[in-house]
């Protein structure tokens, strides 16, 4: 299957778990149906395929990894966080419905994705709170990445600080859309795990960097969002510690590095290597 047809499956997924007709639904449709890239679902049913799992089986995974992104970016955008005020190229969710109305959205999002999660018995329960576990640890250190992300605002940092914290608000939930993938195999070999940790955690920290640099570079049609929202709220980021040439280099050399890592899998790993190659080569 395409990543095309990933994008299109995981839509519908979303679409369906979105069903009840609430206010809070609505809004909550509002962020999760706007347009986003996918690329977190469309990682976990490549990880997936190459495994040969059943596709219907990583359903729930995809959504909820999905869910837990939406609600961080719409949380992302509060006032009281980036204070940004469009994405996907739309009003940011509090722009449309409130401050509040906007903390509930991620909220029930979050609650929703581990919902989606436990509900799929399609899936032995033992492997399904093993996911559990993968997600909810996350998730938490997305919250924690984003605790660290405000706390420097206006500082002057090292950057093996922003290593660290973009490994954390954005790689670790990468890193799980990847792992729930391969966690569904329920015979996974150790060896195989470790690669493909090793494998996330890059292409984790780099999709970060590359969003620094996109900031930097790309307008706000093409964006969806804001351009310079980092510079403009005094950020520090790859691109102003490091300066653009040298943050390229960084993301490119850390996708490259996955790239490398996964030919050591037990199985085909092409449809993995050719995801990193269209995430090298994102635009936005
Ligand atoms: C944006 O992520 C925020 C980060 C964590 C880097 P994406 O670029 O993947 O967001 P979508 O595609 O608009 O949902
Ligand atoms: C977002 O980082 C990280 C999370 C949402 C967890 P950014 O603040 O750089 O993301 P954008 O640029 O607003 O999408
Ligand atoms: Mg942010
Ligand atoms: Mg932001
Ligand atoms: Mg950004």
């Amino acid at each position: 299957m395409s990543f095309d047809n990933y994008r299109l499956r995981v839509n519908s997924c979303l679409d369906t778990h979105l069903s009840q007709s609430s206010a809070l639904s609505e809004n909550m449709r509002y962020s999760v149906l706007a347009g986003g890239k996918r690329f977190r679902p469309i990682l976990t049913y490549t990880t997936a395929s190459v495994f040969g799992v059943d596709l219907a089986h990583a359903d729930s995974c995809a959504c909820a990894v999905e869910l837990i992104h939406i609600y961080s970016l719409i949380h992302d955008d509060l006032p009281a966080m980036d204070d940004d005020d469009m994405r996907h190229n739309q009003p940011a969710n509090h722009t449309r419905f409130g401050v509040g109305q906007a903390i509930l959205s991620g909220d029930a999002l979050q609650a929703l994705a581990f919902d989606v999660l436990t509900k799929n018995d399609s899936i032995d329960s033992g492997i399904r709170v093993t996911l559990v576990r993968q997600l909810a640890k996350a998730a938490f250190s997305m919250a924690e990445g984003q605790s660290i992300d405000l706390s420097i605002v206006s500082k002057k940092v090292g950057i093996d600080l922003l290593y660290s914290m973009h490994g954390k608000k954005t790689g670790a939930l990468l890193q799980c859309a990847v792992m729930l993938g391969a966690l569904l195999k329920p015979d996974l070999s150790p060896e195989d795990k470790a690669i493909l940790t090793s494998f996330s955690e890059d292409i984790g920290l780099a999709y970060q960097v590359q969003d620094d640099v996109l900031d930097v570079s790309t307008s706000d049609a093409v964006l969806g969002k804001r351009q310079n929202s980092d510079a403009d709220k005094d950020k520090p980021t790859f691109p102003s510690i490091l300066g653009m040439e040298e943050s390229i280099r960084v993301y490119k050399s850390l996708y490259q590095k996955a790239s490398k890592r996964i030919s050591q899998l037990s199985v085909d790993e092409s449809p993995l290597r050719d995801l990193t190659e269209k995430l090298i080569s994102r635009t936005f």
